[in-house]
């Protein structure tokens, strides 16, 4: 009796699929359903037939009934949506339509460098200190870039500067420094200024090397600045800039134009410290070079020392930025590499690129 009940459900379904395929219209299918379901069609006299089967075997001919149903019905509503979308849209298409309603197409956006996502970054927190942005030129001369620098021509510490000359006797930039001088000449004291620009080194490039990268310089000077205010500074701009506590360590660093001099790194974000390519296995990244501004170089810049003490320093704008955005390796930067050169709040897919050694 079940046997012969379930062969009747199946017939249903698939007369059901039958009238499926020959209806044209949302109308017909209308029709087609009702017939389907009314009292001559085969799933109503099968609905109808519930209430007359003896009691044992109704609660299992009445479930598979209505489960056949609900699938038919569903089944109906599905095509009908799909005709009805369709019927819309070849409507549309007639008549030209144009509908406001439809999603406008996703238009691909540029977004702003890393580098210079963190140098704006710095800007506006070195703003709220008071300094103002000043800029040098790219080209510069020996006096700015080491003479003026407490750095004279057969000092050793030029060693230190893989410098790219120019046929003229110039040379690019090996750091933002010169600005140093060329803001005490033209501002004279007090001063607070920061310069971020682009500086060229004559050097073979490897996972956070590159021959030309970004620093960001900073210089403040005025009555009775102190080691103090260099580190409350140097501080402030790594904890707003990384949003919480980084572990710094300041350890002491040569350079000719600074007495005291600092090295202060952070410890690595993209290992944790543990120790990669980035970082050279230490765990730590050198970010702020930084020091007392040296007595000859405001002596330079026509300051009197016994007056005037000052503060700078020169942040490593290209790592900082890989910091702050897990860019495992500085070639991607500077490369079309989308997968590097797009922030990690503007990319879907993951972040870090990494190349070999
Ligand atoms: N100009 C130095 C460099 O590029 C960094 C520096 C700047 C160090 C200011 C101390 C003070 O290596």
């Amino acid at each position: 009796m079940l046997e012969e009940l379930t062969a009747e459900v199946k017939q249903a379904l698939a007369e059901a699929e039958q009238l499926i395929a020959a209806a044209k219209t949302v109308d017909e299918l209308r029709q087609a359903e009702s017939r389907l379901m009314g009292k001559q069609g085969t799933l109503g006299k099968l609905l109808a037939s519930i209430g007359k089967l003896p009691a044992e075997h109704r609660g299992a001919a009445g479930k598979e009934i209505n489960l056949a149903k609900k699938a038919i019905t569903e089944r109906f509503a599905c095509v009908r949506t799909v005709i009805e979308q369709a019927a819309d849209k070849q409507a549309a298409v007639g008549a030209q339509a144009y509908d406001p309603t439809l999603p406008a197409p996703v238009v691909p956006r540029g977004s702003v460098h890393p580098v210079t996502a963190v140098q704006w970054e710095v800007e506006d927190i070195m703003a709220r200190l008071g300094f103002v942005v000043v800029a040098g030129p790219e080209m510069e001369t020996d006096y700015y870039n080491f003479e003026a620098l407490n750095i004279p021509a057969m000092h050793p510490a030029r060693d230190m500067q893989d410098t790219f000359w120019l046929t003229n006797g110039w040379l690019l930039r090996t750091h933002t420094s010169p600005c140093q001088v060329r803001a005490m000449e033209k501002l004279g004291p007090p001063l607070r200024v920061i310069a971020p620009g682009r500086v060229f080194r004559y050097e073979t490039e490897d996972a956070s090397h590159g021959n030309t990268f970004h620093q960001l310089e900073g210089l403040m000077i005025d009555r009775r600045i102190s080691i103090a205010n260099l580190i409350g500074v140097m501080k402030l701009i790594l904890v707003e800039v990384f949003k919480r506590d980084i572990k710094v360590r300041l350890r002491p660093g040569f350079f000719p134009f600074v007495e005291p001099g600092f090295e202060l790194d952070m410890s690595c974000e993209i290992c944790g410290g543990s120790g990669c390519a980035t970082c050279k296995r230490s765990g730590w990244v050198e970010i702020l070079p930084c020091g007392m501004v040296h007595p000859n170089v405001l002596r330079f810049g026509g300051i009197d020392p016994h007056e005037y003490t000052g503060f700078a320093f020169g942040m490593g704008l290209t790592r900082l930025a890989m910091m702050r955005y897990g860019v495992q390796d500085i070639r991607g930067l500077n490369s079309g590499d989308l997968r590097a050169i797009i922030r990690p709040e503007q990319r879907n897919g993951p972040a870090i690129i990494e190349k070999n050694e």
